[in-house]
């Protein structure tokens, strides 16, 4: 008896440490999507399997991996949620494919993650949105019945999450969206669509809060990244962009009144053969709003049709002035830095800061600015309307305040 009692003393703080780490220590458990009927065809259709692993995944108390082995799987339009009992990972070795008749992809978003914290998504696979199926759809220009084109990942309400080693190829629309997120981690990303497929955005972030991209490369159709209304604490690093229509913030000010965009950086990141570099973007007239504390830094600029831009005046399909009015945006832009900007311009008038004639631009600052026209004309020019700002370091062109 005397024995049995010291062994319950000794024994019982080590179950317990045991018990607390548990979900630590133990390996991850895999659900992979064959288990549950994936077929790797290329043809099968599989949302059912993979909604059937993921229910068993997400409820899974502990470390889940959701497993996507390599080969092809079809895939309809589908939604992940949450939330989920442990940490949960999405591991895609294989390659997704998307539906390519149309009745198939009449939907928001093709692959959909929403309501997830801790949550990551990574393996080196690919999504293939197998875009030229549904471009020719793309007609909301000319036709105001048009339904949108599913981005190919959507990640709604995600927390303290992770996305990396994934590429993403020819998106139906955006490649990926996040929206009112909070603290995601991008990192080593390939996104690759042709220069002239319709509204490809690289990534577009809205209403999202400490979102970190580095190491990614984006050539496709449109912006390389967007951040539009409610865009704060965004860090960019080593992104490498073009073909594309550049880094921008915006459009702004349509709808969404105060929510602010703002600390907004851009660093050590490359363009090439893009048609903008930075560029903030406003409605021209506008809701009110601010754009402010954006720091673009270290970027070098390889053939860019518009390396900086501000454009205060967007107005794509005039006449704009629905709020009545005024015919200025109402959003003000404030503390913007443009730092050691390098390379070649495609046109001639390198910098345009058009801002608002109601709210003029204010604290801008340009330095160490050395971007060369080499086309006939002479040399690059910059061009301003109502910016108060600074110059600094050698600037070519010259400033225009
Ligand atoms: C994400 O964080 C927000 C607050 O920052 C919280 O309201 C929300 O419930 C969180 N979502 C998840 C899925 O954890
Ligand atoms: C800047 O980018 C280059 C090339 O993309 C990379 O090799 C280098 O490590 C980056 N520097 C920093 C400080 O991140």
């Amino acid at each position: 008896m005397g024995l049995n009692s010291s062994f319950g003393i000794i024994l019982v703080p080590f179950f317990f440490l045991f018990f607390i780490d548990a979900t630590r220590v133990l390996p991850p458990k895999l659900f992979d999507v064959r288990n549950y009927g994936a077929i790797a065809d290329g043809k099968t259709y599989n949302t059912e399997a993979f909604l059937k692993a993921w229910k068993d995944a997400c409820a899974y108390h502990g470390r889940s991996r959701f497993y996507i082995a390599p080969g092809t799987f079809l895939l309809g339009s589908v939604t992940f949620e949450g939330q989920c009992k442990g940490s949960m990972a999405f591991i895609l070795k294989g390659t997704l494919k998307a539906p390519t008749e149309h009745s198939k992809f009449s939907t928001a978003t093709w692959i959909s993650f929403r309501y997830l914290d801790d949550f990551t998504v990574k393996g080196g696979g690919y999504l293939d949105g197998q875009g030229k199926f549904a471009w020719p759809y793309n007609d909301c220009s000319k036709n105001s019945n048009c339904g949108p084109l599913p981005v190919s990942m959507s990640f709604d309400f995600v927390n303290n999450s992770r996305i990396h080693h994934l590429k993403s190829i020819n998106s139906k629309n955006t490649h990926f969206s996040i929206f009112a997120c909070y603290n995601l981690d991008i990192n080593k990303v390939r996104i690759t669509a042709p220069e002239d497929s319709p509204n490809t955005d690289g990534i577009r972030i809205g209403h999202s809060r400490k979102i970190k991209i580095s190491s990614t490369v984006i050539g496709t159709g449109d912006d390389c990244i967007s951040m539009l209304y409610g865009s704060e604490d965004i860090e960019i690093s080593n992104v490498a962009c073009g073909p594309g229509h550049g880094i921008s913030v915006g459009s702004l000010g349509r709808s969404h009144e105060e929510e602010y965009v703002s600390r907004i950086s851009v660093k050590n990141s490359s363009f090439i053969g893009t048609q903008n570099g930075l560029r903030i973007k406003t409605w021209s007239p506008s809701l009110y709003s601010l754009a402010s504390d954006m720091n673009f830094e270290d970027i070098s600029m390889n053939n860019v049709r518009n390396p900086i831009v501000i454009d205060q005046q967007y107005c794509p399909f005039p006449p704009c002035g629905i709020w009545g009015h005024s015919s200025s945006s109402a959003v003000q832009i404030k503390n913007v830095k443009f730092r050691n900007i390098w390379g070649t311009s495609n046109s001639k008038v390198a910098i345009v800061l058009k801002c608002s004639g109601l709210m003029p631009c204010q604290d801008i600052e340009l330095r160490d600015i050395n971007l060369v026209y080499n086309g006939p004309g002479g040399r690059a020019t910059s061009l301003c309307f109502n910016v108060k700002g600074s110059a600094y370091g050698k600037q070519l062109p010259p400033p225009c305040f």
